[in-house]
């Protein structure tokens, strides 16, 4: 009943499920949905290789995946939400790594092949395979070091560093031709085997200090970047292995991870190419780093007196941000909006693309609380109604709402469109301390006359105030 033919329909049917899952996945009220399309399209792609592709070794096979779906449950199972982007991070890394593994075991096992000018694109699949994957593994594991703060935020910029880059890239393009020139000839062993060991260390190094070169502010275009790296990679060991799913897969992957970084970039009012380039965040700016003293006393306030200001208000913004991640406030964050709004109070939540720390980290939040979504509002749909605002509660939210990304050309914040809150009536910023944000700088927001700090635990302060309401 199972033949060859079943393999390209059951192949064509898991690439239009990847499709309608990455259009469920652009919105909220979809998305779970989306997640089951991909969830099917991955089962039967998986399924179909296995009775279809893959014939002789079936015990390998088998143990190699009961050994990646126990890793891979087990890390799904222990992983907290506010480590999810170094979750997302670590996997890129090894969608790398398989292209760098998958592009030698091509090469060593598969050389006599090909002939003539099929030899060549082969080869040339190979090449790019493997410096693409380099590329995406080491860039990846550094990533994933910046954002679990194992490598701290702060670029590195080594002196002549484009110039550095430049060398790298000319060095890649010419073992690159050393490498299709001698695996041609066809002399020895493995020939081509050094140019290519040559290219690999260049890629890994490549990729090390493009993510090094990156301050923390930035870090959300590398993130994305990373994720479209590791879909060309994807699509590249589909070329090496002549296998269709794994090449629109991959290039879904890739092209829909460009666009989110294109994105992020416009949403940090970055250049693409100057993020790559590097250097941002540097946090080398005339803005205060440490406890800021200098700009004054700020001014705190309890519970009971945001309940009552609250109350009081016809126009709320709440504007999460990392902390509530942290504290998983979302579902007192429900409670006291639906309260509020009973009291027919207008609450409206403002987000900013990059809050938290991963796209789309907030509203995922907010809809496992169950937030209406038609109250959820992008940053750029709500940021001119604030000077109609009566109170806007800043929970566990910082560089989003930091003026001096406006106000001072100097910060490594400067430019980025932030939420202009402090426009408000009165704004109340939860945190738990002075401390900074994940770039690292001073906020004015919290030293403005009608600014009041509620220090502590978003969640405790949060239910206080709901208790109070
Ligand atoms: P941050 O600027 O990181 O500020 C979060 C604030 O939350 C901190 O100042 C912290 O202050 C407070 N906080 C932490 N735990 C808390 C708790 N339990 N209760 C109350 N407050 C708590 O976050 P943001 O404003 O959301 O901005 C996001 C930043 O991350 C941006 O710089 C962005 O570039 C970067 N980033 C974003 C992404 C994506 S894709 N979204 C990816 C990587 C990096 P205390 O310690 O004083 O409490």
């Amino acid at each position: 009943m199972l033949n060859e033919n079943m393999l390209p329909m059951a192949y064509l049917l898991a690439i239009i499920l990847f499709i309608l899952a990455l259009g469920g996945l652009s919105h909220q009220e979809t998305a779970r949905r989306g997640n089951w399309y991909g969830i099917i399209g991955m089962a039967i792609a998986l399924v179909a290789t296995v009775l279809w592709k893959v014939t002789d070794h079936y015990v390998e096979l088998g143990a190699a995946l009961a050994l990646g779906g126990v890793v891979g449950l087990m890390a799904a199972r222990r992983v907290q939400m506010t480590q999810m982007p170094e979750l997302v991070a670590i996997l890129h890394s090894l969608v790398g790594l398989a292209a760098v593994a998958v592009g030698y075991a091509n090469f060593m096992g598969h050389g006599g092949d090909y002939a003539g000018a099929l030899k060549t694109i082969h080869d040339i699949e190979t090449y790019v395979g493997v410096l693409i994957g380099a590329v995406t593994f080491s860039g990846s594991v550094i990533a994933f070091g910046k954002l679990s703060g194992r490598i701290g935020g702060k670029p590195l910029t080594l002196p002549a560093r484009h110039w550095l880059n430049l060398g790298l890239l000319l060095g890649a393009i010419w073992f690159g031709i050393a490498f299709v020139q001698q695996s041609a000839a066809g002399a020895g062993d493995f020939p081509g085997l050094m140019p290519l060991v040559a290219m690999t260390v260049i890629a890994l190094l490549f990729g090390i200090h493009m993510v090094m070169a990156i301050g923390g502010a930035d870090m959300p275009v590398v993130v994305s970047m990373l994720n479209s790296y590791s879909g060309w990679a994807a699509s590249a060991i589909g070329f090496m292995l002549g296998n269709d799913l794994l090449i629109v897969t991959g290039a879904l992957v890739g092209s829909s991870g460009a666009i989110l970084s294109y994105i992020m970039c416009r949403a940090m009012n970055r250049k693409f190419l100057a993020v790559i380039a590097g250097g941002f965040g540097t946090g080398g700016g005339t803005v205060a780093a440490g406890g800021g003293e200098d700009q004054g006393e700020v001014v705190p306030i309890e519970a009971a007196e945001t309940a009552a200001l609250l109350e009081d208000a016809k126009e709320v913004m709440i504007i999460p941000g990392y902390g509530m991640a942290v504290a998983q406030a979302q579902h007192v964050v429900q409670e006291i909006t639906r309260k509020l709004r009973d009291k027919g109070v207008n609450v409206r939540f403002g987000i900013h693309p990059v809050a938290g720390r991963m796209p789309g980290h907030m509203n995922v939040l907010l809809a496992e609380a169950k937030v209406p979504y038609d109250i959820v509002f992008e940053m750029e749909e709500i940021n001119d109604d604030f000077p109609e605002v009566d109170v806007s509660v800043v929970i566990g939210a910082n560089d989003i709402v930091n003026p001096s990304a406006l106000e001072e050309p100097n910060s490594p914040i400067a430019g980025m469109p932030v939420l202009e809150c402090w426009k408000g009536k009165t704004t109340i910023v939860l945190k738990r301390s002075m401390a900074t944000g994940y770039a690292g700088v001073q906020n004015p927001l919290f030293f403005k006359e009608n600014t009041r700090m509620l220090f502590g635990d978003a969640k405790e302060t949060l239910e206080a105030v709901n208790q109070a309401l």
